[in-house]
C-alpha cells in the first residue's frame, strides 16, 4: 500500500477543512453552529441542510455534535455549509459522499435554499469544494449526477468545470417518478491552475 493516500495521513487539513471562495466560507457543520442551522430550519428551508439533518429545531444540537470526520474516513459523507460570509447566513449545503480511498474518488451533491437560488452560490461552492478535494483533500476524481431535466443542476456542474461523461437511463427515482441522470466529473489535472 505504498504511497496510498488516506485522510488520516493529512490530519491538519482533513480534520477541519475551511474553504474560502469569493463570497462563501465552506466548512463542516459542528456543535457551535446551532444558531446558524436554526435560522435555516425556522425559515422553512430544512432541505438546504444536509441529508439526514432534522427538519425541527429540537434534535439540531444532537445532529450537530455527530462527528462527520470519522464517517468521511470510513467511506461516509463530509457535509459543508455554504456560509455567506458577508451576511453570516447559511445559503445551502454541499457534501462529498462515499469516498473511495483506493481510487481516490468521491461523489458530490448540493442544494441551495429556494430564496437564495440564481445568484451563483452552488456553482461557486462546487468549484471551491472540488478544488479542495482534488488538492489538499488527496483525491483525483470528483463526480456527481444530475437529473437530465434538472437544468439548474446541470448548469451548475458545467459552470464549475465538470465534464459530462454520459447518461444513466432511468437511474434516479423522485416523487414524480423515474429520471435519467447525467454523470459529470472533474479530475485533478483538469483544475484551472491560474
Ligand atoms: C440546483 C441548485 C443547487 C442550483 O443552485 P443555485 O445557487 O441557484 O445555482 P447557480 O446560481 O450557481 O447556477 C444556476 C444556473 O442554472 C440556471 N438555471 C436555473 N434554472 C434554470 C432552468 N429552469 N433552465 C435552465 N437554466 C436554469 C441559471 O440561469 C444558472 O446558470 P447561469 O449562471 O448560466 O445563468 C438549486 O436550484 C437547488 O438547490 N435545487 C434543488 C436541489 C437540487 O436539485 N440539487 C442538485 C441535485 S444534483
Amino acid at each position: 500500500m505504498m504511497g496510498r493516500m488516506h485522510p488520516g495521513d493529512t490530519v491538519g487539513t482533513f480534520s477541519s477543512p475551511v474553504i474560502r471562495s469569493a463570497r462563501l466560507v465552506l466548512r463542516p457543520y459542528g456543535p457551535g453552529d446551532e444558531a446558524l442551522a436554526l435560522e435555516v430550519v425556522v425559515s422553512g428551508e430544512p432541505e438546504a441542510l444536509p441529508p439526514g439533518a432534522p427538519a425541527e429545531p429540537g434534535p439540531l444540537g444532537e445532529w450537530l455534535r455527530a462527528d462527520d470526520r470519522r464517517s468521511w474516513r470510513d467511506g461516509g459523507a463530509l457535509h459543508f455549509m455554504m456560509l455567506d460570509s458577508g451576511r453570516n447566513k447559511i445559503v445551502g449545503s454541499i457534501g462529498a459522499f462515499h469516498p473511495d480511498w483506493e481510487v481516490r474518488s468521491t461523489e458530490l451533491g448540493y442544494g441551495v435554499r429556494s430564496d437564495e437560488r440564481g445568484q451563483g452560490f452552488a456553482s461557486e461552492a462546487l468549484a471551491a469544494v472540488s478544488r479542495w478535494l482534488l488538492t489538499d483533500g488527496g483525491l483525483q476524481r470528483a463526480w456527481l449526477t444530475a437529473n437530465t431535466d434538472n437544468l439548474a443542476s446541470v448548469r451548475v456542474a458545467e459552470k464549475a468545470g465538470f465534464q459530462r461523461e454520459g447518461t444513466l437511463r432511468r437511474a434516479g427515482l423522485e416523487d414524480d417518478g423515474l429520471h435519467d441522470q447525467a454523470v459529470f466529473s472533474l479530475l485533478d489535472d483538469e483544475l484551472d491552475r491560474g
